[in-house]
């Protein structure tokens, strides 16, 4: 179950330290990827050497790796692993992270991860019972974050109660129902564009288009319900999302957009691609606004990027890109042909002459081309229900 799994473990600066080195042994041995990241007080309590000896990965520590200037890049590891457990997670760690600190690598990778965080409380019992603490704790599960429960038992100081981290065997096994549970997308991470792209022609005007992103967005909330990390690469809308696996990226241009997805496509292991990005954007965008005059005024439009085309390119083994098709004539066969051209699996063809499909609606009517399977007609439905259909034809083909 945990064979080939990226786990990014993050110790802090507790007692129960010593228990993440028979971790480290347990994950590697059951076939796991670990990289171990520690906060400077972590390192009063086990040796980075034990624990990279263990993992067999150097481990991380600190921002800015030495004087020449080199740094960690938190946000990359963020990206890298599958999951990221903090155990053991210290008071002071837990409060940091409950309220956005940022003092050091491993909260620095907390900030910026993707992927599902676990953390398991190990402190002394008082401390534990602090309202601060459970606020905290509270707060970080309402967040998205999976709390592994502390124990029972005597504790550094002496005293019996709450606080014991949990045994590496509990973690293991947590982490394997993590991932094995019914969520045919668990441990997956997924990017999908949504929304227009605008496009300026001066500080106060653009070209745009109708697209409300309803699609996109319930397209990336069904990835993450069934168990998907979302990147979700949104131009301007009305919409929001409070999905705790959903990341977003806020971005206005085509240029923008396609910055962010060939920069995210390389982790991810599919793609859903239902912005309505813009073909053409000025070649020029005036610094000043335009002044109304007499004669008419013309515009040059250049191309824009084609990011579905590029991620195409990009892709490798094992990666699978859906798209869109907004047809008016031959449909089928633009569509079909689209599919090939730009190297999708999947395409979703949008039929406008519907009425009640398509842009601004909260309907749609589709059809799903694969090159490997007969094409699926999907009647006028609600864009979630529509959602939930192309999460299972995309399943299908990951499987
Ligand atoms: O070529 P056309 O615009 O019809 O292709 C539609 C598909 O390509 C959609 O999936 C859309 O999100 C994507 N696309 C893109 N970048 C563009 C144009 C379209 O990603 N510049």
């Amino acid at each position: 179950m945990l064979s080939g799994k990226r786990i990014l473990l993050g110790i802090t600066g507790s007692i129960a330290a010593y228990k993440s080195a028979g971790l480290v042994r347990l994950l590697v041995k059951a076939g796991a990827e670990v990289k171990v990241v520690m906060t400077p007080a972590a390192r009063e309590f086990i040796t980075p050497l034990t624990l990279s000896t263990l993992s067999k990965n150097p481990v991380l520590l600190d921002l800015v790796k030495d004087e020449s200037g080199q740094w960690t890049n938190h946000v990359e590891l963020g990206l890298w692993a599958d999951v990221f457990v903090i155990a053991p997670a210290s008071a002071n760690t837990v409060a940091k992270m409950a309220n956005g600190l940022c003092d050091n690598l491993l909260l620095a990778t907390y900030l910026s991860a993707r992927c599902q965080i676990f953390f398991a409380p190990a402190m002394d019992l008082d401390m534990l019972k602090h309202e601060s603490t459970q606020a905290n704790i509270k707060k970080l599960i309402s967040a998205g974050n999976e709390l592994i429960n502390p124990t029972y038992g005597e504790l550094a100081s002496g005293l019996t109660g709450h606080g014991r981290m949990a045994e590496p065997e509990e973690i293991i096994d947590r982490l394997k129902s993590f991932f094995s549970a019914h969520q045919p997308l668990k441990g997956k991470k997924a990017l999908v564009t949504a929304g227009p792209t605008y496009e300026a022609i001066d500080p106060v005007r653009f070209i745009g288009n109708n697209s409300s992103g309803k699609m996109g967005f319930a397209i990336a909330e069904e990835l993450a319900k069934q168990g998907a990390a979302v990147i979700l690469i949104s131009g301007p809308t009305h919409l929001q999302t409070t999905h705790p696996r959903i990341k977003i990226i806020n971005i206005v241009s085509a240029d923008e957009m396609h910055r962010a997805a060939t920069y995210h496509f390389p982790q991810v292991d599919m793609a859903v691609l239902s912005a309505a990005v813009a073909d053409f954007k000025p070649a020029q965008k005036a610094t000043q606004k335009i002044k109304k005059t007499d004669a008419g005024l013309n515009i040059e439009l250049i191309k824009n990027p084609d990011i579905a085309a590029d991620l195409g390119k990009m892709k490798k083994e094992g990666q699978y890109i859906v798209g869109f098709a907004l047809e008016t004539e031959n449909e089928l066969a633009n569509a079909q042909k689209k599919l090939q051209a730009k190297n999708f699996d999947l395409i979703v063809l949008n039929s406008l002459k519907d009425p009640g499909a398509g842009f601004s609606h909260d309907t749609n009517q589709v059809s799903l081309i694969s090159p490997t399977h007969p094409v699926k007609e999907i009647s006028l439905r609600s864009k979630k229900e529509i959602a939930i259909e192309i999460v299972k034809a995309l399943t299908e083909l990951h499987a």
